[in-house]
Order: structure tokens, then C-alpha cells, then sequence
């Protein structure tokens, strides 16, 4: 098919993907900076960037200063355009959010939790601002709310199915029925909830679907059905630019498909992971008792916690699998190669370009 470009404000990139913001460095400035030089759009996960043990003395400060670090190493890697991840439940949010924004960053891709205080923090109408969502619904709650408090919308919204990694959107019940859930299920419900708002605002409001999007083909079916464009994350976890440890990506590597579980995370939702060294132990109960002296997220119960998530991602970002928390999709055991993300993004195109036009 012919490759539409994905238009977000002023922003147009020829291939229609997003590289996925993935907290806890393992999407910094060299992997989003080589998918915009090939013609996507590269995120930087604002999430757990601050060295660990210097976050103790100073957790604000210290990822304050290693986002605007990340945000300068991607400017000094490309011209294309970077997008950071940013998440309402951490305790310093609004601090990242004015911290990328002075930075001069235009697209901003919120997850985790209804980002309904977004608009508020950002006061540079040129800044792109994304929700991610799960259902029409949540892109309805989303959308009124801005509405009515900011009399603004969104500039596109992330539809993020269940067969996405990290932490995910759903219940419990849900996950149970993932066909229900499906993105070729949610996808018209997400289209319809955004159609009201694009007529009162008299513009598009592009739908980016994600969560198990893999081959060029998967790509094109999702365009057809009416998305903008899609998110993808796991598939760039094991490409050289990756500055994610070897172990990680070898975890991925390694994976079976009976291996990526869901579990419970400290923050309050269901995440999906591939079931490694850590998650046995956490299963067997053997883990350390925790101490928390960052408070990185509002919403942890530190007191009943069986784990820091903080910490348990940032051991499997520098390779301690014994106590690190492996965050995938539901399809990172179909991956059995690193590649360069060159090679992974022509990959996509040539997928796209093959498949037949809609009739
Ligand atoms: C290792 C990993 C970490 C992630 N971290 C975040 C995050 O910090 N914030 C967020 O909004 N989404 C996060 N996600 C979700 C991705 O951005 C993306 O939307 C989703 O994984 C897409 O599905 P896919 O991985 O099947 O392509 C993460 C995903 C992975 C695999």
C-alpha cells in the first residue's frame, strides 16, 4: 500500500510509527534519535532516568538534570522529531512535563494513568499533547475533560491494546478476554470517541494504535481500519541502538511464548513481563524487604509493596536478572536477532508497501 505520512500538529514524518516511550532508560536518546533519522518518531521515556543511587540524595533534581541531558544527546543525533513519555503517577511529574517543554520538546505522550491534568501543566500551545488510552471510553473521559477545564484537545491519542508491555490498561477481567479487547475491536470504538471532539474543534485527531503491533503487514491492517499510525516498543528493544543492557535484550531473545506473564506491579496496575530469575524469586518469596527513599510515584502502597519497581527495572536495565523486572510485549518471543533500527524500519516500510491497497 502507499504509505500515508502521520501528521501530529505541525509535525509530519514519512513512516507512520512511534517508537514507544519504555521507562527506566531503556529508551534514551540513541534509540529515539535513530528511528526519527529514519523516519519515525523516537520517544524518550522521562521514567526512572536519574542514576539510582544519586536519586536517594536528591530524586527531583537528580531527573531533572538527566532528562535535559537525554533530551541534548538526542538533539545533538538528529533533526527529526523526539517525543517524551511522561507519566501522571510519578510524584515529580509536573517538574519533567515544565523541564521537557523548556527544553523545546513538541510532542508530549502521557500513559500509565489518564493524563486529565496534562493541559494545565503545559503552557506552550505548540506543544503536541497525546493521551494514551485504552477504550473510547477513557479517550472520552480524556477528551470532555480537557474540553470543559481547558476548552483544548488533544493533538492525537495512543490507543494502547492488551498485548502491549509495561504496564497495561486493563483489568484483570479483561485480560481474560483479549479478543473482546482486541485493537481491531477498540480501534472504531477509540475512532468514534475522538469524532465529536475533531468536529467541535474543527480538526483531525489523529488514533495511534499500539500493543503487539509486529510485521509491516500488522502495520497496514491497523491503517486501514482507520489508525493514523502505530506505537510499537518491543520490537526496538533489541536493536543496536537499544542502550539497554545484553542481558536484557537476551532475555527477550531467550523468551518462549509461555514465559511473558502479567503481574501486579507496586503501582497499582497489571504489567506484562517475561518470567525471568526475579520474577521466581518473587514468586517463591525470597525477595529483600524494601526501603523507599525516592517516592517516586504517588500511587505506591510503599508499606505493602513486595517490591521496588524503580529499582527492580533499573537492575534489569544494567543486567541483574536476579533481581530485575523484565517489562515486554505479548510478542517478544517471535524476536530472534538484534538488527539495527535502519534494518528493523525498512523491514517495516518494505511490509507496508507490499500489502495490497484497500479495495
Ligand atoms: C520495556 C518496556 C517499557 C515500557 N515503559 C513504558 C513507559 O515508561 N511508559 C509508557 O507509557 N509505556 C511504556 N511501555 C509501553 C510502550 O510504550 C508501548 O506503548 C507498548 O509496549 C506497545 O506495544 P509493543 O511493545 O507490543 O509494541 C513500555 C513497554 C516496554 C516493552
Amino acid at each position: 500500500m502507499k504509505i500515508p505520512p502521520l501528521q501530529i500538529g505541525k509535525i509530519i514524518v514519512p513512516l507512520p510509527i512511534i517508537q514507544g516511550g519504555m521507562g527506566v532508560r531503556v529508551s534514551l536518546a540513541g534509540l529515539a534519535a535513530a528511528v526519527a533519522n529514519e523516519g519515525g518518531i523516537g520517544t524518550i521515556a522521562s521514567v526512572g532516568l536519574g542514576d539510582i543511587e544519586q536519586s536517594k540524595r536528591d530524586f527531583d533534581g537528580v531527573s531533572r538534570e538527566a532528562l535535559i541531558y537525554e533530551i541534548r544527546r538526542a538533539r545533538a543525533l538528529t533533526d527529526g522529531p523526539i517525543a517524551v513519555n511522561s507519566m501522571g503517577v510519578l510524584s515529580n511529574a509536573l517538574d519533567l512535563v515544565k523541564t521537557l517543554v523548556r527544553e523545546g520538546i513538541k510532542i508530549i505522550v502521557s500513559g500509565a494513568s489518564l493524563p486529565l491534568r496534562l493541559p494545565e501543566m503545559v503552557d506552550d500551545d505548540s506543544v503536541n499533547l497525546v493521551p494514551i488510552v485504552s477504550s473510547g471510553r477513557a479517550a472520552d473521559i480524556v477528551l470532555k475533560t480537557w474540553s470543559k477545564r481547558y476548552n483544548r484537545t488533544a493533538d492525537a491519542v495512543v490507543l494502547e491494546g492488551p498485548l502491549a508491555g509495561g504496564h497495561l490498561g486493563f483489568s484483570a477481567e479483561e485480560m481474560e478476554d483479549l479478543e473482546g479487547h482486541s485493537l481491531a475491536v477498540l480501534l472504531p470504538k477509540v475512532l468514534a470517541a475522538v469524532k465529536s471532539f475533531e468536529d467541535k474543534f474543527g480538526r483531525r485527531i489523529p488514533v495511534i494504535a499500539g500493543g503487539g503491533v509486529f510485521t509491516g503487514a500488522d502495520i497496514a491492517r491497523l491503517l486501514q481500519a482507520g489508525a493514523a499510525g502505530v506505537q510499537m516498543a518491543t520490537r526496538f528493544v533489541c536493536t543496536d541502538e537499544c542502550e539497554v543492557s545484553r542481558e536484557f535484550k537476551q532475555t527477550y531473545l531467550d523468551a518462549e511464548e509461555k514465559d511473558i506473564v502479567i503481574i501486579k506491579s507496586p503501582v497499582g496496575l497489571l504489567g506484562r513481563a517475561v518470567r525471568n530469575p526475579f520474577l521466581r524469586n518473587l514468586e517463591a518469596d525470597t525477595l529483600d524487604k524494601i526501603s523507599c527513599p525516592y517516592r517516586c510515584l504517588a500511587t505506591c502502597d510503599v508499606a505493602n509493596a513486595r517490591y521496588c519497581i524503580a529499582l527492580a527495572l533499573s537492575n534489569a536495565c544494567q543486567g541483574n536478572m536476579e533481581k530485575g523486572l523484565v517489562f515486554c510485549g505479548q510478542n517478544a518471543f517471535r524476536i530472534h536477532e538484534i538488527v539495527s533500527v535502519k534494518a528493523l524500519m525498512a523491514e517495516l516500510r518494505a511490509g507496508l508497501e507490499a500489502y495490497p491497497e484497500a479495495t
